[in-house]
């Protein structure tokens, strides 16, 4: 039976281009563990989209002296193409100022509502006088008074992680003027997480061993230490209007609405298929399991909130009692990736935007040293000399090498056919025995989300392969025996064809090439494609995945004797520090 495989990935804000940090954190091991289990046969939805309201839009729109709307689309439409080109594949990447999006959420906020998970209360909210209105959250900035951080946000301290209401911090002042904001009453809605105290607690403790020991310790200790009551709604311009005759000026607050995201993107996905049911497949199935790739500054959301708002929803367009909506299966998030021994900065400079990248390399390069180096237990480092030397050294000299000898060799020796084998020996078989026997592990890392590890392990059998080369030296046994030599480069040529299937979802382009170079007609992956989707009056565009002809399966090579193979090109090319340099600085 295949699984059901919800992946759901954080939404960048449509405020600035994606950088390493974004791939690194969540992207890039979203898509690894999605096409991991489309091959493996499994049922999975990927779904994601650009968080395109809240202040880090709106602080950014007004300093371009442009419309958060404006902001938002340019934004958007470059995460599409960017994530197209480095092979995010995600069933559906929407965003949130879609009609859908804003049904979803006011219907749940109504739900919510309607089930008394939210009260009114009258609140103390910073105003700034100078500016005459209130100051959303990351308009503020001042001292944590958990860590004592000077440079807190309104809404979350990135020293200790905790979230922050404003009014906590000491010492605010206005990001907008530096003057110092007051307190001034406004009512709003709260979500009353002490109600939900109780069950978010035995959510977090039972079945979690899976879980990363990080993620799972910070999120208890937040538990431990007693829910407060949140606001969710803003007095704010941009967003989703709170759907309440008498709160026309309120939106509901972004955090609330973005990770309502992850459901209303499944359901909008479902009706761009035609079959508007089909995302309860993923969430309210018990058996269906949902994975959120997220850094590791958005845990409590992940791990607390969106599952207080979900037990609170319990229910949604769903009449039966007796289902629920899922809880979050597993909440993998990542470490932070460090530039050369500092943290990733755009203000300074510091900054590895991928679309810079893609207009002068290729994809699979980045995603591979991005993979070997990815901060799934602590925090790793990007180091532009380490990338060159794991392309040359291992991408390169390992792989491709490999590849590109063995296929060069059976189109020169073999009329461009794999060849047939004669008699094996204990090394051939061993080779291909110890290459067919770790799908298993190596898919149950994957499965783990343990990316760094599974790659590991690949490469390590790409070393195998060739050290089995050159101990056979097939240029040496043609001069004498050509069935010999007919044998090995059978044999490579079926670890290869292995190799391509364990390498596919770290390097989904490069084993593409190869799967053509080896004859095979078809791809194995789906196509990734951006479509123009039409609500009423609005379009919008998305990035979406077509499955059809995708013929990839997690499984040892068939490759039969005599399929013609295609002429070979190599797979990676020699980078030099030097032409690095001269792109990045
Ligand atoms: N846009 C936010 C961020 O980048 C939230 C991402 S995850 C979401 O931190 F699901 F909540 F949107
Ligand atoms: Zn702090």
């Amino acid at each position: 039976m295949p699984e059901k495989i919800l992946v759901c990935v954080a939404w960048p804000y449509a405020n600035g281009d994606l950088h390493v940090g974004h791939l690194a954190g969540a992207y890039l091991p979203a898509d690894i563990f999605a096409r991991y289990h489309r091959l493996a046969g499994n049922d999975v939805l990927m779904v994601s989209g650009s968080d395109s309201h809240g202040t880090p839009i709106t602080v950014r729109a007004e300093k371009e002296g442009i419309t958060p709307l404006e902001l938002f689309e340019r934004y958007h439409a470059r995460f599409l193409d960017t994530q197209q080109r480095i092979g995010i594949s995600y069933d559906l990447f929407t965003h949130t100022d879609t009609e859908n999006h804003y049904r979803v959420a006011q219907d749940i906020f109504l739900r919510l509502l309607e089930r008394g998970y939210l009260y009114r209360q009258t609140q103390l909210q910073l105003y700034s006088e100078t500016a005459g209105r209130f100051l959303p959250d990351r308009f503020v900035e001042g001292t944590c008074p958990h860590c004592g951080y000077t440079e807190a946000r309104g809404d979350q301290c990135d020293n200790c992680g905790r979230l922050l209401d404003p009014l906590e911090l000491i010492d605010p002042r206005s990001k907008i003027d530096g003057s110092v904001p007051v307190p001034r009453e406004t009512e709003h809605f709260f979500l009353n997480l002490p109600l939900l105290q109780d069950r978010i607690a035995a959510y977090l403790a039972e079945g979690k061993d899976h879980w990363r020991p990080n993620v799972l310790a910070f999120s208890r200790n937040y538990v431990a230490a007693g829910l407060q009551g949140r606001p969710i709604t803003r007095d704010i311009e941009w967003g989703i209007p709170v759907p309440l005759p008498g709160y026309e000026g309120k939106r509901l607050y972004v955090w609330f609405e973005a990770v309502i995201g992850y459901l209303s993107a499944s359901i909008e996905w479902a009706r761009n298929q035609g079959r508007p049911d089909a995302w309860k497949e993923w969430w309210y199935d018990p058996a269906a399991k949902s994975y959120y790739f997220i850094g590791k500054d958005n845990i409590p959301f992940h791990t607390i909130i969106w599952p207080a708002q979900l037990i609170g929803i319990d229910r949604l367009y769903e009449d039966d009692p007796s289902r629920h909506l899922n809880l979050p299966y597993d909440v993998p998030a990542n470490e932070f990736m460090n530039l050369e021994g500092a943290q990733f900065s755009k203000s300074r400079g510091r900054v590895i935007e991928l679309i810079v990248y893609l207009d002068h390399f290729d994809p699979d390069p980045l995603r591979y040293y991005v993979t070997s180096v990815m901060p799934e237990t602590r925090d790793t480092d990007f180091s532009w000399e380490d990338f060159v030397r794991r392309n040359n050294d291992e991408l390169l000299a390992t792989w491709g090498n490999l590849c590109h000898r063995v296929l060069t060799f059976a189109y020169r020796h073999f009329e461009g056919q794999v060849p047939v084998p004669g008699l094996m020996d204990r090394a051939d078989v061993g080779l291909l025995a110890r290459i067919d026997v770790s799908f298993g592990p190596i898919g149950r890392l994957l499965s783990e989300c343990r990316f760094r590890a599974a790659l590991n392990e690949v490469m390590n059998l790409a070393r195998e392969v060739n050290k089995y080369l050159e101990e056979k030296s097939p240029w040496f046994q043609i001069k004498e025996d050509r069935t010999a030599a007919g044998t090995t480069i059978y044999v490579a040529l079926r670890a290869i064809d292995s190799l391509k299937v364990l390498f596919a979802p770290f390097l989904p382009f490069t084993s593409e090439a190869l799967h053509r170079y080896l004859g095979y007609e078809g791809s194995l992956f789906g196509r990734p494609y951006i479509a123009t989707f039409r609500e009423g009056e609005r379009i919008h565009d998305a990035l979406c995945y077509d499955p059809a002809g995708a013929a990839g399966r997690w499984a040892p090579s068939q490759l039969p004797a005599g399929q013609a193979l295609q002429p070979p090109q190599p797979l990676f090319r020699k980078l030099e520090l030097a032409e690095i340099e001269a792109v990045f600085g």
